[in-house]
């Protein structure tokens, strides 16, 4: 039973105001701590903030602690529900009492706090660990089965102040053994791209973006993955390094068009055809097995024609929200090939579940991430193995609310070890783990 719930302000890693939320019950007080995007999807569930220029530039939450206080608190308090077994009843007892399509009235950083937080209690309660309580409400069969770290290790976007269009940049460890060297693997890439960076740029290049991952003066995307390939290969890891982009080009979509020179105020105006031949041409050139968020939200045509014999994993992030309607709309018009799943674009456990099973039922797979804004909360890791997704992001092997997530699989990896439970790591069937 639940004793108390209480909401406190805190800080995310970019200095803005976040949700925390204690919750008691007999076993303890169980903690969580939401995460915030800046490169948001139109459809996610809302962020509530103050909007009171004078504290925190109006992004205070003092509006969604005290709808935790006040509300969400005493409502699951008196319903009597319990932690253990009613992880579904209280994510439904959260969306009535908000009562809005998009969590607009108690606020998605409210709601979601207080159902992290119910999870934690629930496996406490159950006396398992987090990722068997997710897998238990998930339905997902054994072994456990260890993400691929896709690390961020080149920032752009809005993510950082360099001239690059394309968010995000990843080396996935494919080749790995273990979770476990895939962080090592990751991590002496990551301190390689440092040098190559030096020496090209200089020491001032060397900076970081949101997620941890450099930030140095490019623009182009091949300048990117160039940079990989010399740091993967001074590393020692080629082959055994894969790699990922996320350009989240719904921030440069303009008009029916891409600008990819929306940082540097010279345009660089692409149409929908254009950037599609830029990316087949970067398919070409370089190992790169996913692509996330090629297109705009709103540009279902380019997703369609580019997912027809696509050869790699296609990923919808702004285009599904982790939402079941529009994962719904996006297997019909066959835009894509898996879901990237964000625990805050939809605001509760139990519906971020039901989207994942509702994207395997398509034969889909399942990316599980991070925000840019995050905290060293580290949820999303026992989501990742709960579910089986076989692979996760959550920034470069650098900050520590990037690391806290790869240091907690770290610890799943060990314990799943020492109790002689099988354990598998996803390498390069990471498309394909939930089958496994
Ligand atoms: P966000 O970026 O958290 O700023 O939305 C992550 C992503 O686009 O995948
Ligand atoms: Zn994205």
């Amino acid at each position: 039973m639940i004793r108390s719930i209480h909401a406190a302000q805190r800080l995310d890693s970019r200095g803005n105001p976040t949700v925390q939320v204690d919750l008691t019950t007999n076993r303890g007080t169980f903690r969580s701590i939401v995460p915030s995007g800046a490169s948001t999807g139109a459809n996610e569930a809302i962020e509530l903030r103050d909007g009171d220029n004078s504290a925190y530039g109006g992004h205070g939450v003092q509006k969604a602690v005290s709808n935790v206080e006040l509300v969400i608190g005493p409502a699951l308090v008196k319903s009597g529900f319990n932690v253990d077994t009613d992880q579904g009843k209280i994510d439904h007892l959260l969306k009535t009492l908000d009562g809005t399509k998009n969590k607009a009235k108690l606020g998605a950083n409210a709601i979601l706090g207080v159902s992290m937080a119910c999870a934690r209690a629930g496996a406490a309660h159950s006396d398992i660990p987090l990722y068997e309580f997710l897998r238990r409400e998930s339905g997902a069969q054994k072994p456990f089965v260890m993400p691929v770290p896709f690390f961020n290790v080149l920032n752009g976007g809005v993510h950082s102040g360099n001239k690059m269009a394309f968010q995000e940049t990843m080396i996935a460890p494919v080749g790995a053994s273990s979770f476990t060297e895939a962080v090592q693997m990751g991590s002496e890439v990551y301190q390689q791209l440092k040098k190559v960076i030096v020496e090209k740029f200089g020491p001032s290049a060397a900076g970081i973006g949101d997620e941890g991952g450099f930030a140095p003066p490019i623009s182009q995307p091949h300048e990117a993955l160039d940079l990989l390939v010399q740091a993967v290969s001074l590393a020692g890891y080629t082959g055994k390094i894969k790699f990922a982009i996320d350009p989240a080009s719904s921030e440069f979509f303009r008009d029916g068009n891409y600008d990819l020179g929306f940082k540097d105020k010279k345009p660089n105006v692409q149409s929908p055809n254009q950037l599609t031949d830029l990316y087949r041409s970067l398919l070409q050139d370089y190992p790169i097995v996913l692509v996330e968020d090629p297109f705009a939200e709103t540009d279902w045509d380019s997703w369609t024609k580019f997912n027809e014999g696509c050869p790699v994993e296609l990923v919808g992030d702004d285009l599904l929200v982790t939402n079941t309607r529009y994962v719904q709309e996006a297997y019909e018009k066959k835009a894509c090939n898996s879901m990237l799943l964000k625990i805050n674009q939809i605001g509760t456990i139990s519906e971020a579940i039901e989207a994942a099973n509702l994207a395997y039922s398509f034969d889909w797979s399942v990316f599980v991430s991070h925000r840019s804004g995050e905290t060293t909360d580290d949820f999303i890791a026992d989501l990742a193995v709960g579910l089986r997704t076989g692979h996760l992001k959550s920034g470069a092997p650098c900050r520590g609310e990037r690391v806290a997530k790869y240091n907690r699989l770290m610890d799943i990896e060990a314990e799943l070890l020492g109790t002689g439970e099988k354990v598998i790591y996803a390498g390069s069937q990471f498309r394909v783990a939930s089958k496994c």
